[in-house]
């Protein structure tokens, strides 16, 4: 831990990387692993663009009861300390696959989201994309200007990832010297490639997880743990560096 905040606070350009583990704490149940939504779910019936044209109302039952997990979420104590490091001019920015906007809630500035968010809607017909401030109402819920059939504006298995995100993604993880990545399994591409961009252009790596994740291998530092306890006593430690 001291060495990785020794590091971290010596750092010009640090990056942060985050998964659906930086939220499990917040009360969002992460894709993979006990108590995965994937578990119960399978991501071919509900993630993709074809199992939205077979049957639009069971992926919006599954998105709208996603909606409601997360209006009912507060960001934690992981997602305020990346905040906190923002703040303090530590991090650059936090590149994030979470759809949920926590990041953002908790005062992190500079957010760049690789998968999209789940809180706006994308019409199939018309193309226009509208913020929602709730969970859906009745569905599936329909553009207020054709009427065409709205979809949830997240990235899909097999689309392409936002353009803009990714772009600004590439360019962070070229000029980073340190990446922290957080509570991802790392198993999901083209997101995975931005640690292990970071790593090849020189940046030095941090995971925090509980679990082995599939970055470790390009991992300099492994600190096990849940988010939420290890990111405070990291900006702790941080903090007592600068000082
Ligand atoms: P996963 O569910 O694949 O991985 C979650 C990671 O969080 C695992 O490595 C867990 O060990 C770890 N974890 C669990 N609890 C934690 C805690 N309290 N603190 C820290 N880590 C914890 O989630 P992602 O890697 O985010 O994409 O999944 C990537 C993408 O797969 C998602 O963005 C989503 C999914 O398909 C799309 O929907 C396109």
């Amino acid at each position: 831990m001291e060495e990785v905040a020794r590091a971290l606070a010596a750092s010009k350009s640090a990056v942060a990387f985050t998964g659906a583990g930086v939220s499990a704490e917040s009360g969002v149940p992460t894709f993979r692993g006990a108590g995965g939504l994937w578990e119960r779910y399978r991501p071919e019936e509900l993630a993709t663009p074809e199992a939205f044209e077979r049957d639009p109302d069971l992926v919006w039952r599954w998105y709208k009861w996603r909606q409601e997990l997360i209006y009912a979420a507060d960001p934690n104590p992981a997602h305020l300390a990346l905040a906190e490091l923002e703040r303090l001019g530590v991090l650059k920015a936090v590149i994030t696959q979470n759809v949920d906007g926590l990041h953002r809630k908790a005062g992190s500035r500079r957010v760049v989201e690789l998968h999209g968010n789940i809180w706006r809607v994308r019409c199939t017909s018309c193309g226009r994309e509208f913020p929602v401030e709730k969970p859906v109402g009745e569905i599936p819920p329909r553009c207020p200007i054709c009427g065409g059939l709205l979809r949830p504006a997240v990235v899909w298995f097999g689309e392409p990832l936002p353009r803009g995100a990714w772009e600004e993604a590439l360019s962070l993880a070229s000029s980073a010297d340190f990446m922290l990545v957080v509570g991802t399994s790392g198993a999901v591409y083209p997101a995975a490639h931005i640690p292990r961009i970071a790593k090849r252009n020189g940046a030095v790596i941090a995971v925090v997880d509980p679990g082995e994740t599939a970055l470790d291998d390009i991992a300099d530092f492994k600190i096990r743990g849940k988010a939420a306890e290890i990111l405070p006593r990291l900006v702790a430690e941080v903090r007592r560096c600068l000082t």
